[in-house]
């Protein structure tokens, strides 16, 4: 069995799959969000804090397993330096005490590979991963073979949701609450900008649209002044002019690319008015949409794990002096995850 440790931001989560089958033997998580709900935002000094106690926690819960965990994965990179060095730290200490081997993961492999939790790989796939730290479509080929065809200029969509609620007085994380609210909504009162509608770049950029829906909410009196109505109107307004962007700009890719998978990834995946756009833009093109099971689509221990077992297989591993917390380095197009 594989024992794997997630902890890149505000989720504490450990997994352990069995290695020969891929079969989820376990996954649990403690979420922190409500620890950083009033901040309106994750507090990475509160959250690596937070890690120390709940990361410990989950540890003994899983003790049952530990005589059969033959190997640790852990996240390494990207994410918040405070916060990955807890679980890094947890992994290196259980790996060395056990003499066993190390599999470090890289977060958004692991986004990609939450498809495959209980599931066979299936590959090659063009992935649109959508989380709270990143937002970009990714060429896989392999476990190691991923190439970046298009990121964000600015916000990813899951941190632009959570402005967004923040400027309306509402809590954090704010994609479930801006969902919630926009299925009650009028998506055509406010007419907001569709990002990057005229340029050919195949890029993404959400900070505009975040400042628009600003500038409406001023209009309206501000975040206190509006009404339950208006916010419903706005987020609806504002989630249709993200589905509409993304789909204008993933189109450009569809319509060059073989690659008949195509896969929404991340914790903003989650929201079902646009896996439902997903759902129509991949039959206007003939293409097969995979995604994950909505608990697995935010932070959690499995993916990393699934992501671990292939490497495993590859030999992709380190020693406990070897593995490097890698923070956050800038990603573009053209690059390799
Ligand atoms: O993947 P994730 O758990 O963490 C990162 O790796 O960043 O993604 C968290 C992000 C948050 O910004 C959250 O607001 C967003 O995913 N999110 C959503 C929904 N559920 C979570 N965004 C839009 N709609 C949702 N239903
Ligand atoms: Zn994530």
């Amino acid at each position: 069995m594989l024992l794997s440790i997630e902890s890149s931001c505000d989720d504490s989560a450990i997994a352990i799959t069995e290695i020969k089958t891929a079969k989820l033997i376990l996954h649990k998580k403690i979420s922190q969000e409500i620890k950083h709900a009033k901040y309106g935002g994750v507090v990475p000094e509160l959250a690596s804090r937070l890690h120390a106690v709940d990361l410990p926690k989950l540890l003994e819960g899983a003790k049952e397993y530990f005589p059969k965990i033959k190997a640790v994965a852990v996240t390494n990179e990207p994410g918040l330096a405070v916060t990955l060095n807890e679980g890094v730290m947890m992994a290196k200490a259980f790996s060395t005490f056990q003499k066993l081997p190390l599999v470090p993961v890289h977060h958004l492999k692991g986004h990609i590979y939450s498809l495959f939790i209980q599931k066979p790989v299936i590959l090659p796939l063009l992935a649109v991963l959508i989380s709270g730290g990143h937002t970009m479509v990714v060429r896989v080929k392999g476990l190691e073979d991923m190439e970046i065809l298009a990121t964000s200029m600015d916000d990813s969509v899951g941190e632009s949701f959570d402005k967004v609620a923040k400027m309306m007085g509402l809590g954090y994380p704010g994609g479930p609450i801006v969902e919630a609210l926009a299925r009650d909504g009028d998506a055509n009162r406010f007419e907001l900008p569709i990002p990057l509608r005229n340029s050919p770049l195949i890029a993404f950029s959400l900070s505009g649209l975040k400042n628009a829906v600003r500038l409406k909410i001023e209009a309206l009196g501000g975040a206190k002044e509006i009404s339950e109505q208006d916010r419903r109107d706005l987020s609806a307004s504002f989630q249709k002019a993200i589905i509409a962007h993304l789909s204008q700009k993933i189109k450009k890719i569809l319509a060059k690319d073989r690659i008949s998978n195509v896969a929404l990834v991340g914790g903003a995946s989650a929201n079902l008015a646009l896996r439902g756009a997903f759902e129509n833009l991949c039959k206007e093109y003939d293409k097969t949409l995979l995604t994950a099971p909505l608990e697995y689509c935010s932070d959690n221990a499995a993916m990393i794990g699934r992501y671990a077992i292939e490497a495993l297989k590859a030999g992709l591993t380190c020693s406990s002096q070897d593995i490097e917390v890698v923070a956050n380095r800038k990603l573009k197009a053209g690059m390799r995850l």
